[in-house]
């Protein structure tokens, strides 16, 4: 038996003997006596009776081992010209005031503080004085909208907004006060306060609840970790489901910290004193787990990137930080190197920096495409690693697990379950899939450490959105195969969730914001291949009776609808009119039928269509826009 089966199989038979050896390596304040218990729904909880403080393990200790003068953080942001070294000390001396200034504020254990800031150190600074605290971040990407940011605010029920003044992207700056100050306005529950960070690119009007971030750490006193029970929340972080609210995905403290400190070994092959570098942004989940705590928690040292792959100042931008921070092993989404790839095809960017640090790629946040793998294996002399995991696990579910043992990749797969992930495909009736079979990919409980342990406060949507489709099993929303050596390949979403630029999003919400214009009577948002971003919206719109006929004016009024409503990182860019929909005689609409036409693919009409001939008007409409990779071609 190979050391990776070996490895799985022991995490699965004996879980609780397995995770115990992994936590016993992490610094707590009292070690945990019950591994895995299960809750009164029967969901597993690990370590619900140890104490510890993930900020004092990612932080303190390490100063107390030596690490003290070693780089925690290194910031480049080439849109502010601005580059920043900040040791192990230096971090946790600002945490520690930092903390001091939210306590001083009245924020207390298991308080919510909702954090809206760009790519710079002090947003890493505010998520770690919190689990200083023991309260409860929730930060959300500053690419949503007000309207986003009050639906978080509204239901996590912050105390605090910590916040900049603004953020720059490429070459426009965006101020966030403003953002802000809407979003609490439409919010039911207002924080009694707001502090914001004032950056030189734009200075920020505070009235009110607002406090200087400056100012406030001048007078505060440093405050000291708090220990929290292993089980306590650390966090609660909004992502897309199928309707229009987002869900709260809320995060231990223990089992997160027991989990991202071993894949930062078996999966990234990260030591202690290396340099990792993850480009994604604090607002999502990668950004949580793979900037902010899991390198930090390894004693490794983390790149804070605010820039984009090309622009910021060309496709050079990842090989240029990687050769400067002698970057060991680099992680981001595939539609990052599709925009790199489409500057610079031949790599002659790439030849003008020495990446010889480089010992591994790591990509995530949609399948990494066939034609993406096998330039960047063609460009690397590193191996090119596809890992598949989500908001909901914090940490990959599938991976080549390149510390452990690396596996030969196969283009288009994510490669075998991490250990502690024990994946199943099932049919619909609920039965094991044979080999190369498609079928939902679900994970059989218990979920290990790391995963989400509810939906901030709504156990319901927690059962009905992952535990209820095949009881006993996690359901990822995924579909996708086994083949015969048991490599995996992730196939899509089997729901109304789709991924645009490696952000996840939800058609189903963006069908909210569209279907409330007074002109539209019905309509369908779909996601659609697209070469860069991977995937992106298409509405398609009935009008009401008596609509004047504009439909350029209709598209307009819409794509500005969904981006004040949800935001810029919607990419809602076409609205096609059409007469009818083709819906089921229940009348529910059949996006796959409108996908299927709209990326050129074979399809039968259903038995079940109650209008035919709407299939002829959506196509009609497609045609008359090239929209969708069909009518796209048909045009070249
Ligand atoms: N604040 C405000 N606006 C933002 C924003 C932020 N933090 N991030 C993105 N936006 C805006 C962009 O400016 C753009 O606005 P526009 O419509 O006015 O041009 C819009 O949201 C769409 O952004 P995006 O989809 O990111 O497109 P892009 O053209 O700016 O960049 C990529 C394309 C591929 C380079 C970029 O999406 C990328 O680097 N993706 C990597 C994804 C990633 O890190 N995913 C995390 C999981 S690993
Ligand atoms: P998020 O919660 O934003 O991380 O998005 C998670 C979703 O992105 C998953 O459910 C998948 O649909 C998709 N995804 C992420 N990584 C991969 C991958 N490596 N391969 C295929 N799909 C992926």
């Amino acid at each position: 038996m190979s050391t990776y089966h070996r490895e799985f199989h022991r995490s699965i038979e004996q879980p609780e003997a397995f995770w115990a050896e992994q936590a016993r390596r992490l610094p707590w304040f009292t070690p945990p006596t019950t591994i895995l218990e299960y809750d009164e729904a029967g969901h597993a909880r690990w370590f619900v009776d140890g104490e510890i403080n993930i900020c004092h393990a990612a932080l303190d200790h390490h100063v107390e081992q030596g690490r003290g003068d070693q780089p925690a953080i290194f910031w480049d942001s080439p849109v502010t010209a601005g580059k920043r070294v900040i040791t192990y000390a230096e971090m946790r001396d600002q945490v520690a005031r930092f903390a001091g200034a939210l306590k001083g504020l009245g924020v207390e254990k298991g308080d919510r503080v909702v954090i809206y800031m760009p790519m710079v150190p002090e947003a890493l600074v505010a998520m770690y004085a919190c689990a200083r605290l023991g309260a409860v971040h929730s930060v959300v990407f500053g690419g949503f909208a007000p309207h986003e940011l009050a639906v978080r605010i509204e239901d996590a029920e912050p105390r605090v907004v910590v916040a900049a003044s603004c953020g720059v992207e490429v070459d426009r700056v965006i101020p966030y006060k403003p953002i802000i100050d809407t979003a609490i306005e439409q919010s039911a529950h207002k924080p009694e306060a707001c502090v914001v960070l004032q950056r030189e690119e734009l200075t920020a009007e505070l009235t009110g609840r607002d406090h200087d971030w400056e100012a406030l750490v001048a007078a505060a006193t440093p405050a000291d970790c708090v220990p929290v029970k292993g089980g306590d929340p650390l966090y609660v972080l909004y992502t897309s489901g199928t309707t229009g609210k987002p869900k709260g995905v809320v995060r231990d403290t223990a089992g997160y910290a027991v989990a991202l400190h071993y894949s930062m070994e078996t999966i990234y092959d990260m030591a202690p004193g290396e340099v990792f570098f993850s480009a994604s942004d604090v607002g999502w989940v990668v950004g949580h787990s793979y900037i902010v705590y899991a390198p930090l928690l390894r004693g490794c040292t983390t790149v804070v990137y605010e820039g984009k792959p090309v622009k910021t100042p060309d496709a050079g931008a990842f090989w240029r930080l990687i050769s400067e921070y002698r970057v060991k092993s680099f992680f981001t989404a595939p539609t990052a190197f599709r925009a790199i790839k489409k500057e610079d095809p031949d790599g002659k960017r790439l030849a003008q920096h020495d990446i010889s640090c480089l010992e591994a790629l790591f990509l995530a946040g949609e399948r990494l495409d066939p034609p993406t793998f096998h330039w960047l294996d063609d460009l690397l002399d590193v191996p090119v690693i596809d890992h598949w995991w989500q908001t909901e696990t914090g940490w990959p579910i599938a991976a080549n697990l390149h510390g452990l043992e690396p596996m030969p990749t196969k283009a288009g797969s994510a490669t075998v379950p991490v250990p502690g992930f024990d994946v199943q495909i099932l049919d619909r009736e609920g039965e094991q899939a044979a080999a190369l079979e498609q079928g939902s990919v679900v994970i059989k409980q218990p979920l290990p450490p790391g995963c989400l342990v509810g939906v901030w406060r709504d156990p319901q949507r927690f059962h009905s959105a992952y535990m209820a489709a095949f009881p006993g099993y996690y359901l990822t929303g995924d579909g996708g195969y086994f083949d015969e050596d048991g490599y995996l390949f992730i196939m899509g979403r089997t729901d109304d969730v789709i991924n645009i630029a490696g952000h996840r999003l939800s058609t189903g919400e963006m069908e909210e914001v569209v279907g409330a214009h007074p002109a539209v009577a019905e309509c369908a948002v779909i996601g659609i291949h697209d070469a860069l971003k991977g995937q992106i919206p298409v509405g398609l719109v009935i009008p009401k009776d008596g609509f004047d006929g504009d439909e350029v004016a209709l598209e307009e009024a819409l794509i500005a609808l969904v981006r004040e409503k949800i935001g810029p990182i919607a990419c809602f860019k076409q609205v096609l009119v059409v007469d009818r929909l083709p819906k089921t005689r229940s009348g529910k609409i059949l996006r796959k039928l409108l996908r299927n036409i709209a990326d050129g693919k074979e399809y039968g009409v259903p038995s079940t269509i109650d209008d035919p001939a709407s299939l002829q008007d959506v196509h009609e409409a497609m045609k008359e826009r090239s929209v969708g990779a069909a009518h796209e071609a048909r045009q070249v």
